[in-house]
């Protein structure tokens, strides 16, 4: 399934040598050939749960997978964590410029949408009002309610020391809001889940968000650069409030198991249909990068 994302990235973006060339290559550079591809990957299994067709779920996980790798690409700007290293590979701004970095984000952004809304109305895709939904939800997550805006409090959080809910608050939007429009997209692509359904998807969607960022915030403490592809112990560098830093490395992790249970158990109602979200919720939990 990762394969199938990096092909269909691999389409969706401009070739290398079209005009922008330096532009296209960065995107190119930011997009392909790494990343873990969760989010693409939790579209597809919420979409598994809610028998969409997978190949109309190609298009909101590449869209996912483009405005997360946006998010990264401004994310180790030195304007805001100021890394150097991403996937593996020196950062979009060190290996290009930081002008390069800045729009290489904003054509990241706008061509998550147009693949979104392009997506032709055929039998095998949402019809347009469910498109058109599609849309406003990526819109959502993305924006000053969502991962942007959760951005803004990770920024404004330095030095600082955050309650545990404002804490909660800031994962829920800088990380969480993304990874539930994952879910939500792919549950979109299939057919309509009755509406206790969709509320318990909606809930398991929220709960995964969190475990992912907390486990992050776990990885960045206690994991080697090499392993992580990105400098670890960066947000004890940059004075930045986490799980950890507030309930130290063991909480943290009963915090994480805790919310890999109810996960679970929020999916048990759908039985084997949520097999591959299990193994996703599992995988994020156990990750070691
Ligand atoms: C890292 O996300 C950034 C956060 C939102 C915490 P991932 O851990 O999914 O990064 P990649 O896509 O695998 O590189
Ligand atoms: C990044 O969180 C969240 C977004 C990019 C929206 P982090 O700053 O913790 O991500 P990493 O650890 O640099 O990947
Ligand atoms: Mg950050
Ligand atoms: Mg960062
Ligand atoms: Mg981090």
């Amino acid at each position: 399934m990762q394969q199938r994302s990096e092909e269909t990235l691999e389409r969706l973006l401009p070739a290398a040598d079209i005009a922008p060339q330096r532009l296209h290559q960065a995107m190119r550079y930011v997009a392909l050939g790494g990343g873990k591809r969760i989010r693409p990957l939790l579209c597809h299994a919420a979409g598994a749960l809610c028998q969409a067709d997978p190949a109309a779920l190609d298009r909101s996980a590449a869209a996912l997978e483009l405005i997360h790798v946006y998010s990264l690409v401004h994310d180790d700007l030195p304007c805001m964590d100021d890394d150097v290293l991403r996937r593996g590979k020196p950062t979009c701004h060190v290996e290009f410029d930081e002008a390069t970095a800045l729009l290489v984000g904003d054509a990241l952004q706008s061509l998550a949408f147009q693949v979104l809304a392009e997506q032709p109305p055929n039998a095998d895709t949402p019809a347009a009002a469910r498109q058109l939904e599609m849309l406003h939800l990526l819109a959502q997550a993305a924006g000053s309610r969502g991962m942007a805006g959760g951005q803004a409090i990770d920024l404004a959080a330095v030095d600082q020391q955050l309650s545990l809910a404002e804490l909660e608050f800031m994962h829920i939007h800088k990380t969480g809001a993304l990874i539930r429009a994952a879910v939500l997209l792919g549950a979109a692509c299939g057919q309509p889940l009755a509406s206790a359904d969709q509320q318990r998807l909606d809930h398991y969607a929220k709960r995964v968000g969190l475990l992912f960022q907390i486990v992050d915030d776990i990885l960045d403490s206690e994991a080697d650069t090499a392993t992580l592809g990105k400098t670890a112990g960066k947000d004890a560098a940059n004075n930045k409030p986490t799980y950890v830093s507030l309930l130290g490395l063991s909480q943290a992790r009963e915090k994480a198991a805790e919310l890999r249970a109810e996960a679970h158990t929020t999916l048990s109602h759908f039985g084997d249909r949520a097999r591959r979200l299990n193994e996703l919720t599992d995988y994020i939990c156990n990750r070691h990068f």
